[in-house]
Formats: C-alpha cells, structure tokens, sequence
C-alpha cells in the first residue's frame, strides 16, 4: 500500500504560503518554487541505496558509502513540472530527465497526452514523477502509468500541493507508488481547481494569464 507524505518543514510552510498569495509574481513564485523542490528532494531521495567502496583519505584507507545503481530520472509533467526539475537537479546534477505532455481538458478535466520521451533504462532507476498540482490525480495518474509502461518499477510522485481527491485516485491507481506534497490542501472546486490552492501553477510558473 503507498504512503503519503507531507512534508510541512517551516522553511517549506513559509515559502508555500508566499506562493499562494495571488500578488507574488511570477519571478517570485518560480524561485520559491524551485527552492521548495530542492528541499523536498532532501525526504525523496533518503531511501536511496547506497554501496561499500574504498577511498585512501590523507590519513588511511577507509571503506565509505557511495550511492549504487543507475542514476534516478526526474520526470517532470508539462508544462508545470517543469519549475521543479533544477531545484532536484541541484540535490542530483546527474540525474536524467524524461518529459510527459499531459494537459487538462478545459471542459471535461481529463488528461490529454501530447508528449512523452523517457531515458534509457528506466526500469533500472528510481523515478521521481513531478508536477506542483495533485487536483482531480487524472494527470499524474495517467503520467505513472506511462513511465510504468516504458518499464519503471520504482516510482514516487512529488507535488507541492495535494487534493485529497488526487490522493485517493493515485492511491487507488498506483498502490505501489508513494506521494510526496508540501501541502494537502482541503478540496477541488467545481472548476477541480484546488482550494485555497495557489490558482494555476503553469500560469504562474510562466506568465501566461
Ligand atoms: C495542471 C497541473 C497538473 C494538472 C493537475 O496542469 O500542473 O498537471 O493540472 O490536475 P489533475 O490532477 O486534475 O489532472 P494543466 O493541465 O493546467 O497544464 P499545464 O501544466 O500545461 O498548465
Ligand atoms: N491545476 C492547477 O494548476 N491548479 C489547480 O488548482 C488544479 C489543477
């Protein structure tokens, strides 16, 4: 069964709180952005495997802990979880990138597929799907199952904020995935939109409304 965690660190809550205000602008809100997801990365990347190895320090040999396996894959969903890839990109600067195109459909609310190019070996790497909005989880459903059917075995969803709604859909989809959100938010609206949310992330991230 997957798990959900809220990562409420102050630093995290402060940060969330400034997004959500309708008067940050867009400059504002992509940093804070970025810079909730590199400290978000800090809890999704702790159960990574690690490896013995010997290094010679200037004193002695000594055998320490390295991280083993192919590198992990962030997989962001276009457009908006684009603003979360640096800030794990810094946590994991070799880290590889697949991208999935989803939009909502304005009227219906389900997820449309427009694009999607993953790395090699994707079953061999742990996969952090991200996208800042868990509303309705059609999206980010969708999107699991996509990187599934290129092979991934291990995957997380990390979001920054939660719908209970999303939460149940993706927990009911994909038990086997655990979800990660700075926030879980209270419900969707009539537009699914998330209350009180922050509006719509890919607008704010980019500047277009
Ligand atoms: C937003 C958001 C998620 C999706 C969440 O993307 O970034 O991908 O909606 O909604 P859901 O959980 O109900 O599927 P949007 O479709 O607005 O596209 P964009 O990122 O290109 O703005
Ligand atoms: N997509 C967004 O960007 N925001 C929401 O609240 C719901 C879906």
């Amino acid at each position: 069964m997957s798990e959900l965690h809220v990562i409420n660190h102050p630093l995290i809550c402060h940060k969330l709180s400034i997004m959500r205000s309708k008067d940050t602008p867009s400059k504002d809100f992509r940093t804070l952005l970025d810079e909730i997801s590199m400290l978000m990365g800090y809890e999704v990347t702790a159960n990574l495997p690690l490896e013995d190895y010997e290094i010679e320090t200037p004193i002695c040999k000594s055998i320490q802990k390295r991280l083993s396996g192919k590198k992990p894959a962030i997989v962001p969903i276009l457009r908006a979880g684009l603003g979360m890839v640096d800030g794990l990109l810094k946590l994991m600067p070799n880290a590889r990138v697949g991208h999935i195109g989803l939009y909502r459909d304005p009227e219906t609310h389900e997820p449309v597929e427009y694009y999607c190019k993953m790395p090699p070996d994707i079953s061999e790497r742990y996969v952090i799907v991200v996208d800042p909005m868990l509303a309705t989880g059609g999206s980010a459903s969708d999107a699991l199952g996509m990187v599934k059917k290129y092979g991934a075995e291990r995957l997380v969803l990390m979001c920054l904020v939660a719908a209970p709604e999303g939460v149940k859909k993706v927990m009911e989809d994909h038990p086997d995935v655990d979800i990660f959100c700075a926030a879980l938010d209270e419900r969707l609206n009539d537009h699914a939109y998330i209350v009180p949310g922050l509006g719509d992330a890919g607008d704010r991230i980019f500047g277009t409304k």
